[in-house]
């Protein structure tokens, strides 16, 4: 059967994302809305996008809700992504966090983690440029399908195509057909859960973090948006805690709220 989705079902949809998860569909992207929702409509045996539409608004446990986040989310990411940043992180800010305290602990959030590779790239890198430092991670995403698959943290070549070979050795274990799996030491400090960046209340629940990375999904969200997600970062933070966002993304005109800090050409966010 074929669908089509009329532009003023496509707005209604438009604005019931943006109010549960802050993510904006520009007039422009509606054809990827479409072709990632027939699959679910067609799975349900609705008649239609407006069908559908009535379901989610009144299907009342949240499953259905977290299978619309699943099909509407870009997950795109892997190992060693945008590492000048990774190695400022790890030679530069991890010291400067770790010397200002007594401990040798360090707390991290690699919030909208996607399928978890940039938290583990992170603790392979703690561990092997700061040793003896007890690293714990959070990695977060609104869509439980990449969750799952963070725990299970097996991944494809594409995925590790950017690992260096000595943590290719030394961290991986291949299990043919290009399936590499991560070794369970790097998989112990990270703990993974469902957080919706825009839900104030289940992000208070996380804690507070001397370094939050938030990369690559800024720009899927309004100045509106923006601004309420990177206030809750802010809250996030320790005092003096440095927040990363992707290279292509700016706090320019998000807020000043922050010290920007620039390090080998990195821009890094650090709370007053
Ligand atoms: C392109 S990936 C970026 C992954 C990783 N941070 C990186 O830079 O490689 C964007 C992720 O943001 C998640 N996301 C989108 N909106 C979100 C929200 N409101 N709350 C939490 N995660 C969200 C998506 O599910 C997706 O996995």
């Amino acid at each position: 059967m074929s669908f089509v989705l009329k532009d003023p079902t496509f707005r209604e949809f438009r604005d019931f994302i943006y109010e549960k998860c802050g993510i904006f569909i520009p007039d422009t992207k509606k054809y990827l809305l479409e072709n990632r929702l027939v699959k679910r409509i067609e799975e349900k045996g609705l008649s239609g996008f407006e069908d559908y539409l009535k379901f989610i608004k009144y299907s009342t446990n949240g499953d259905e809700l977290s299978r619309l986040f699943d099909a509407i989310t870009t997950n795109e990411t892997y190992f060693f992504r945008e590492p000048q940043q990774l190695d400022v992180f790890a030679d530069q800010i991890a010291p400067k966090v770790l010397g200002a305290k007594k401990t040798k602990d360090i707390r991290i959030w690699s919030a909208a983690c996607s399928t978890g590779e940039e938290a583990y790239t992170l603790i392979m890198m703690l561990a092997e440029k700061q040793a003896g430092v007890r690293t714990e991670i959070v990695g977060s995403d609104i869509s439980d399908e990449v969750i799952a698959s963070a725990k299970r943290a097996v991944y494809n070549s594409y995925s590790i195509r950017n690992v260096p070979e000595p943590y290719m050795k030394k961290y991986f274990k291949n299990n043919g057909q290009m399936n590499f799996e991560l070794d369970a030491a790097a998989k112990r400090p990270v703990s993974f859960s469902n957080v919706n960046l825009i839900d104030e209340k289940k992000i208070k629940t996380l804690g507070s973090f001397d370094v939050i990375f938030c990369r690559n999904v800024l720009i899927y969200f309004d100045d509106k948006a923006k601004q309420k997600v990177v206030s809750h970062l802010y809250n996030s933070l320790k005092p003096g805690g440095y927040l990363f966002v992707g290279s292509s993304e700016s706090l320019h005109s998000v807020t000043r709220a922050f010290r920007p800090v620039i390090i080998n050409k990195v821009v890094v966010y650090q709370r007053g």
